[in-house]
């Protein structure tokens, strides 16, 4: 079976990193075709400079990175310095990358892409707000037809709001852009928090990282001790929910996850509730399924997933 081709669409952010690093070791499952970049956990500048760092720390300075939207469509930029640090991949020093930023828009490079790639060719694996992503659909919706899956982080229902009381961060900075993808028919499969905060980055699993010898393995541990602070001083887990790269591990191993195929919609006019994703867990509301919400996942299954690929680094 030819490795699947999917384009990650990130604010790095630590566990962005991750992501895109797990992506990368899995050469003969996943062909990484490119990076976009977006604002959102710092702003784009920095989202573009942190994806470049990852790719060179893969060794892979050919994985094509292109900047995208700096701001939501409608609303002001919301950042999370406060979880990621400053530059959004405090931790480990890491030297400044080499290698390109493309000259093209991101959003150019998406609609292209899905274009010249056969229908059902390409999959989106979006890990920050969904800006880009809408753009590309509003600018070429026949796209939508084209997209083989969009597997995203966002989102919350039983674990609740991590920006708000009631949003998850990425869907709380562009919820219109949101709205918009959950309504754009292709299939969407959603790794909200209530999968992601089951995916904690205890001692243990920091110190297999670590225990790696690896430079790869070295970061990602470094970004985890870092990342972790905010989220157990919050939360007083034991440690900080790896989010992003649950994506790319159910591309891999799916059966690591279980949710439902449901309605999902998204809040976009009240000020109290502003991206909250309305997820009909239940299925009372009557409206179409348009997504398969994952509600659970083997969090043994994934560290072993994630520490045994990254290790191949
Ligand atoms: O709420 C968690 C999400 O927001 C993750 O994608 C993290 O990187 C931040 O973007
Ligand atoms: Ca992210």
């Amino acid at each position: 079976m030819p490795p699947r081709k999917i384009i990650i669409d990130t604010d790095p952010g630590q566990d962005d990193a991750v992501a895109i690093l797990l992506a990368l070791a899995s050469p003969e499952e996943i062909e990484l075709v490119g990076i976009t970049a977006v604002a959102g956990n710092v702003p784009l500048s920095l989202t573009t400079r942190n994806a470049r760092i990852v790719c060179e720390l893969a060794g892979r300075p050919d994985i094509p990175v292109f900047a995208g939207a700096d701001r939501p469509l409608l609303r002001p930029l919301r950042t999370a310095e406060h979880v990621h640090g400053k530059t959004g991949l405090d931790g480990p020093a890491l030297p400044d990358p080499t290698m390109p930023l493309q000259a093209a828009h991101a959003v150019d490079f998406l609609i292209e892409t899905l274009r010249r790639e056969p229908p059902g060719a390409v999959s989106l694996c979006p890990i920050g707000p969904l800006t880009n992503i809408a753009l590309a659909l509003m600018r070429a919706p026949d796209i939508a037809s084209r997209i083989a899956e969009i597997v995203l982080m966002g989102g919350a229902y039983f674990e609740v709001g991590n920006i708000t009381p009631t949003a998850e961060f990425n869907i709380y900075v562009d919820p219109e852009a949101a709205a918009k993808v959950f309504a754009c028919g292709a299939p969407i499969t959603v790794m909200p928090l209530d999968v992601t905060h089951k995916a904690l980055v205890t001692a243990d699993r920091v110190a297999a990282f670590r225990d790696l010898g690896t430079e790869p393995g070295r970061a990602v541990a470094e970004w985890t001790d870092f990342f972790e602070r905010f989220d157990k001083e919050k939360y007083g887990s034991a440690g900080a929910p790896l989010h992003d790269p649950c994506t790319v591990a159910y591309l891999l191993k799916p059966k690591l996850f279980s949710g439902r195929h449901i309605n999902v919609e998204i809040e976009t006019r009240s000020d109290l509730t502003r991206g909250m994703t309305v997820a009909d867990w239940w299925r009372v509301s009557g409206r179409e399924a348009n997504a398969t919400f994952m509600g659970d996942v083997d969090a043994d299954g994934f560290f072993a997933l994630l520490t045994d690929r990254i290790g191949r680094l």
